[in-house]
């Protein structure tokens, strides 16, 4: 996603915490001139790293062997890391892209899932704390565009892969 917004001419400014990701990851954007690298938690207070124009949240641990692995802070991830990033874009008036999930469904009854399904979803299962934590993230992406009117692109990705991973 990085590589192909800076492909398109525009300034980024990435963070991550390495929780599951690799540094080796970014090793092709070091001498990038438009890429600046923050390492840092998203659920923690965030540094001034300027005004943006969007902001995206795709941090989280993804596969279903990270989340079991890590399950507090992927519900931390996105709720605080939503709440952080959402105050971010707020403060700029940026537009938000929250990277949502299939998960949302749950279990779904329904195939193929459409938007207008709301899912059938276990808060106690064994993967709740995806299934919730992206469920709270959109709550929340939601709550700040009905409130203060910003601008909120919610994706709900299917199973998708690309360049080293
Ligand atoms: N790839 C898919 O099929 C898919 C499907 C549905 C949803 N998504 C969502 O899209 C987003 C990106 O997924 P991906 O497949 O590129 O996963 P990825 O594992 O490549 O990237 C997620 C990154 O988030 C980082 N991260 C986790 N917690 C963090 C925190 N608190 N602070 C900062 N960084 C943190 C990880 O270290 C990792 O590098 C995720 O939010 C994921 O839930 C992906």
């Amino acid at each position: 996603m990085c590589d192909r917004i800076l492909a398109d001419g525009h300034t980024v400014v990435g963070a991550d915490n390495f929780l599951t990701g690799h540094r080796r990851n970014l090793a092709h954007l070091a001498d990038h001139p438009r890429f600046t690298f923050l390492e840092l938690d998203v659920c923690r207070p965030l540094p001034d790293a300027g005004a943006f124009d969007c902001v995206i949240h795709a941090a989280s641990p993804a596969s279903p062997k990270d989340y079991a692995a890590h399950p507090i802070a992927t519900l931390d991830v996105g709720s605080a890391g939503s709440r952080n990033l959402l105050e971010l874009a707020l403060a700029s008036r940026a537009r938000y892209l929250l990277t949502s999930t299939s998960e949302c469904y749950g279990d779904p009854l329904e195939h193929p899932q459409t938007e207008s399904y709301w899912g059938n979803v276990n808060p106690v299962g064994p993967r709740s704390c995806y299934d919730e934590s992206k469920r709270f993230a959109e709550a929340m992406t939601m709550a700040y565009h009905r409130h203060y009117g910003l601008r909120t692109n919610i994706a709900r990705i299917f199973n998708t892969y690309g360049p080293r991973m």
